[in-house]
């Protein structure tokens, strides 16, 4: 034992846990509700309805949003990103209600707008929960078209700016389409109307229980493989990221999350850019499942992860738990 334990040697760096007010004031870094975005589900129809696989999540219809989002007004959530639940008559091949002034996102921003004006409200630019082939563009054929796709996706943009959106996130991984989408809204005096984009973005089991809260997952044929990242690759990603900020993007976001940290690690030391991480449902899901069948300790495992996110250098998480976790903090 004395061989191998060189006591000229030992710095006992145990001696900085010993407690817990040296653990607080060495800790490098700290979770606030301000590094929280609250996604928001969406429905057509008055009163709420669950989303089984997302144990907690609900989809709020007309009648409830206002009482919904107050809480997170209160606990000074910074922002919330709308995703519609669209019932089946409303989704068409030519997704015409992405863009339709009238659409869920709109509609909810210009309510939500009118009872507060201290969160900001994001609006997801993705043609899936409107396509009644499930999928993020337009699908031609069995190929989903990139250019067409993203004039509609400048048009869904556009009516969501009109509508009060601070933020559009195009979520969809179309080419090109941040430029496109910074040209319509610049043309159309929205200047200052921010795009986070969805950069990398990868092609991953994790969306399931997301399909299931949008309703896109019975109709989607085939995978997303054409246009999501393949999970092997990570220089794809910073080329993804350069290309989005030449492009006008405002923030970058990575997701999947917590199984691409190192991605996110990359892009902040490479680009020093805002960088957003979007803790997915799968991801939600999982720690639902375990910890109510008392194989986590649910609010250990929630706070470890949103932590994680932090130490490798993310700006703000887009989660499920925005809410339980700022609740936590207070
Ligand atoms: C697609 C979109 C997805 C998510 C948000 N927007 C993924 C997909 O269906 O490919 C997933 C979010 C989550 O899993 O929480 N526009």
């Amino acid at each position: 034992m004395n061989k191998t334990f060189r006591q000229d040697l030992v710095v006992r760096p145990r001696r900085i846990r010993t407690d817990d007010w040296t653990r607080r004031m060495v800790a490098e870094n700290r979770l606030s509700v301000d590094d929280f975005i609250w996604p928001v589900f969406l429905q057509e129809n008055n009163g709420t309805s669950d989303v089984p696989s997302m144990p907690g999540v609900k989809r709020y219809g007309p009648d409830c949003l206002v009482d919904a989002i107050a809480e997170a007004v209160e606990l000074g959530i910074p922002a919330i990103a709308l995703f519609p639940y669209n019932n089946p008559e409303t989704k068409t091949e030519d997704c015409r209600e992405a863009y339709n002034p009238d659409n869920l996102i709109c509609q909810a921003t210009r309510s939500i707008r009118k009872h507060y004006q201290e969160i900001a409200l994001i609006g997801d630019v993705a043609l899936d929960p409107y396509n009644s082939l499930g999928h993020d563009g337009i699908v031609k054929d069995g190929v989903i078209l990139n250019d067409e796709s993203v004039e509609i996706l400048c048009r869904q943009a556009l009516v969501q700016a009109e509508a009060g959106c601070d933020y559009v996130g195009p979520s969809d991984m179309m080419d090109g389409r941040i430029g496109a989408i910074r040209d319509t809204l610049d043309e159309a005096g929205y200047t200052y109307t921010k795009i986070m984009a969805y950069s990398a973005k990868y092609a991953s089991g994790f969306y399931g229980p997301f399909r299931d809260a949008v309703g896109a997952k019975g109709a989607l044929k085939g995978d997303k493989k054409t246009y999501q990242m393949d999970p092997a690759n990570s220089e794809e990603a910073l080329r993804l990221v350069e290309n989005d900020l030449q492009q006008g993007a405002d923030m970058v976001m990575v997701k999947p999350g917590i199984a691409y940290l190192d991605i996110i690690q990359r892009i902040k030391n490479t680009f020093g850019v805002p960088t957003m991480a979007y803790q997915v449902s799968g991801e939600y899901a999982m720690i639902k499942a375990a910890s109510a069948n008392g194989w986590l300790d649910h609010d250990a495992v929630m706070m470890e992860s949103l932590m994680a996110f932090k130490r490798a250098g993310t700006d703000a998480v887009l989660t499920y738990f925005a809410l339980e976790a700022a609740r936590l903090l207070k």
